[in-house]
């Protein structure tokens, strides 16, 4: 989408951090946006920010429970007759570690980061495709989700599983001329991360502290400004570009794990059969993302190869 002037976004978890500043951004490029967010303290900061503004909605909903977010994007079709751009962004911290056997915090952590995106896209996507006038899709997941932290595996699991889904939602889309991008923040200042010395709660004691604890503190008084990443989604916006890294501090990391899943493959060639098959279907895949900056074709069919795949069940 080069032009979105008049173009409407509907963002979740818009009313702190980085959703609030893809809004800051999206209106400066003279959007109207639609802030969905669960919280009423987050809102009512946001309303107060943007006082006066009546090219901002606002919308209170819960991401994890598909009845709230079909009435949320409802509401907002009301106020502003579509939806061009949906940012599935809320996020929530936590969620154990992968051996934890406590299963309420991973599941709820899940619910949010990973159902949260596959709810929202699946009741505003068919509304655009519906529309026909193109449109994009962005989805937050995170450095975690290309360079995982051990600590925090439900975490990494969603924003993995956040990655797959917009991969895959991408080459759907690409022939509808929708577009998809994943945005993926390293240290961002937000209400998930900020310095200690913001935060009253924190038991801020810089020389009693470990090494991991000093440098992630150092790394949040660095953080990234939400308003830059927010500049950083128009832009993929704009370019239909589909990776939005932030964070420049974890190019290395990322050029490492690649090269070991490189390393990783078997050395001997593999049969024609495979090699032909596989030639076709990633020529395919090539061809259907290709079609993504091209001009709208009401009724085209989606990208889905015309394939489909049984599933399996308990007997
Ligand atoms: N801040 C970072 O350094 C960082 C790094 C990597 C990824 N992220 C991701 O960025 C996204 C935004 O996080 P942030 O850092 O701006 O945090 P934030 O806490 O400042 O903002 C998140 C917003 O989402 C809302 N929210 C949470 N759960 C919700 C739900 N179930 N339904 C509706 N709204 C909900 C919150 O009320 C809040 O306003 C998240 O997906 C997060 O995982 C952040």
């Amino acid at each position: 989408m080069e032009d979105l002037t008049g173009k409407v976004a509907f963002i979740t978890g818009g009313a702190n951090g980085i959703g609030f500043g893809m809004a800051r951004a999206f209106l400066a490029e003279g959007m109207k946006v639609v802030i969905a967010d669960w919280s009423s303290s987050h809102i009512a900061k946001a309303k107060q920010a943007l006082k006066g503004n009546n090219a901002a909605y606002f919308v209170k909903t819960n991401v994890a429970d598909r009845e709230d977010i079909k009435a949320a994007v409802e509401e907002a079709i009301e106020v502003f007759g579509k939806i061009h751009v949906l940012c599935n962004n809320a996020g929530v911290n936590g969620g154990g570690t992968a051996d934890d056997p406590d299963f309420t915090d991973f599941d709820r952590v899940m619910s949010v980061n990973l159902n949260g995106v596959v709810n929202c896209s699946k009741i505003v996507v068919p509304i655009i495709k519906s529309q026909g006038e193109g449109g994009h899709v962005v989805c937050t997941s995170s450095m975690a989700g290309v360079v995982p932290l051990p600590g925090a595996a439900a975490y990494s699991t969603a924003k993995y599983a956040v990655r797959g889904f917009a991969e895959s939602l991408r080459m759907q889309l690409a022939p509808l001329g929708i577009g998809v991008s994943c945005l993926f923040p390293g240290a961002t200042r937000t209400g998930m991360l900020f310095p200690p010395e913001d935060d009253p709660e924190t038991d801020y004691h810089e020389d009693q502290a470990g090494d991991f604890q000093q440098a992630l503190w150092e790394a949040a008084r660095d953080a990234v400004d939400p308003l830059d990443t927010g500049r950083a989604v128009v832009d993929a916006i704009k370019e239909n570009s589909f990776y939005i890294f932030t964070n420049r501090e974890f190019l290395q990391e990322v050029i490492d794990r690649n090269r070991e899943m490189e390393e990783a493959f078997p050395k001997e060639e593999p049969p024609k059969g495979r090699v032909a098959f596989e030639t076709l279907r990633a020529g395919m895949a090539k061809n259907l993302m290709a079609t993504g900056n091209r001009p709208v074709v009401k009724g085209e069919d989606a990208g889905d190869f015309g394939i489909s795949f049984s599933s399996s069940s308990a007997d």
